[in-house]
């Protein structure tokens, strides 16, 4: 059930730069003008700026920007995806809480959410660095119906809405690099990391790992990244509200998911390959066992990287980088 709370920020959200009157709010919500100005003082505490004037009414002048279960849940239009919200504001890593939880039975659509990562990890055993309050450092747990081979769709359905979200919301102009990368002008600004707890032939729960760098600034990277990364705030030279940005990820993200199982991967893969860093192109592929030049022609259905070597064959990568 949305609390009352969440549905006066919802009103109030839905008005923006106009007053909405105390009395407009009690008749819809049906409750006392009294309970109104209470609901206001709790919402000013979690850094709401919120104006009341006599005769006129309520409007938000600004949002916090502190990530807390609340205050991504409340303006959340989502059905199911982050109905339950876990928040840490330190954690070595949030997929390590969202495996515990769904080994717990947490439900499909869970999100955990941290301020800092003291382990946070990245792909490839390599280290995720996650300081505090600079990005969205978050995990969502899935239970999806579909076979454990097809798991992989899954990535790269959550790089196209992180390209969706940064090109439609932000108005920025992202490009996905195989198979997880989100790049802005070339460098990355965001990865992500899908585990999987499976049987043969049925997943118990994927866990995808999101992290993004947001409010950075160039010194914020650490060293060994910084010719390589960026943030939000490094290209677009603002900071941007977390909270905001993580409910238009999970919008986005519900309503991808719901089209992937509706009408399959096809959309997805003609998503994702509009968005591809250097399709088309040749570029050098590093696998297990060497390093090859061969154009990146798209993405296969099952998730693999298809590329056209210089003897003419086209082969599935399945593991690797590109652009080595
Ligand atoms: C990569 O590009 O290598 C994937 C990075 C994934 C990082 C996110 S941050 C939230 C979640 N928790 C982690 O420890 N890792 C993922």
């Amino acid at each position: 059930m949305e609390s009352t709370r969440a549905k006066i920020i919802n009103l109030l959200s839905s008005n923006q730069d106009s007053y909405i009157s105390g009395q407009e709010i009690s008749n819809q919500l049906q409750i006392s003008r009294s309970a109104i100005w209470k609901h206001i003082k709790e919402l000013e505490k979690d850094g709401y700026v919120i104006e009341g004037i006599r005769n006129r009414g309520y409007r938000i002048l600004q949002s916090p920007n502190k990530v807390s279960e609340n205050t991504v849940q409340w303006g959340l239009n989502t059905n199911w995806l982050g109905k339950s919200i876990i928040h840490k504001e330190s954690t070595t890593s949030t997929q390590h809480i969202a495996h515990d939880l769904a080994t717990n039975h947490a439900d499909h659509g869970t999100v955990v959410i941290a301020d800092e990562q003291t382990a946070g990890k990245g792909r490839l055993s390599r280290a995720w660095y996650s300081s505090k309050n600079k990005g969205i450092w978050m995990s969502i747990i899935l239970r999806p119906s579909i076979p454990p081979y097809l798991a992989p769709q899954l990535t790269l359905l959550t790089a196209t809405v992180l390209a969706d979200v940064l090109k439609k919301e932000l108005k920025l102009n992202p490009k996905i690099k195989w198979p997880n990368d989100i790049l802005l002008q070339d460098k990355k600004t965001s990865g992500i990391l899908t585990e999987m707890q499976a049987e043969q032939d049925r997943i118990q729960y994927v866990v995808i790992g999101i992290g993004i760098n947001v409010n950075h600034e160039p010194d914020d990277l650490a060293e060994d990244i910084q010719s390589k990364a960026t943030s939000l705030k490094i290209e677009t030279g603002k900071s941007w509200n977390m909270t905001e940005l993580i409910q238009q990820i999970l919008l986005y993200f519900e309503k991808t998911y719901e089209d992937f199982l509706d009408k399959g991967f096809s959309v997805i893969k003609e998503k994702w390959e509009s968005y591809g860093y250097r399709i088309g192109e040749v570029t050098s592929i590093k696998t297990f066992h060497d390093v090859q030049r061969a154009v990146l022609t798209g993405i296969a259905e099952d998730g693999a990287l298809l590329a056209k070597y210089e003897d003419g064959t086209i082969k599935k990568v399945y593991s690797g980088e590109i652009d080595w």
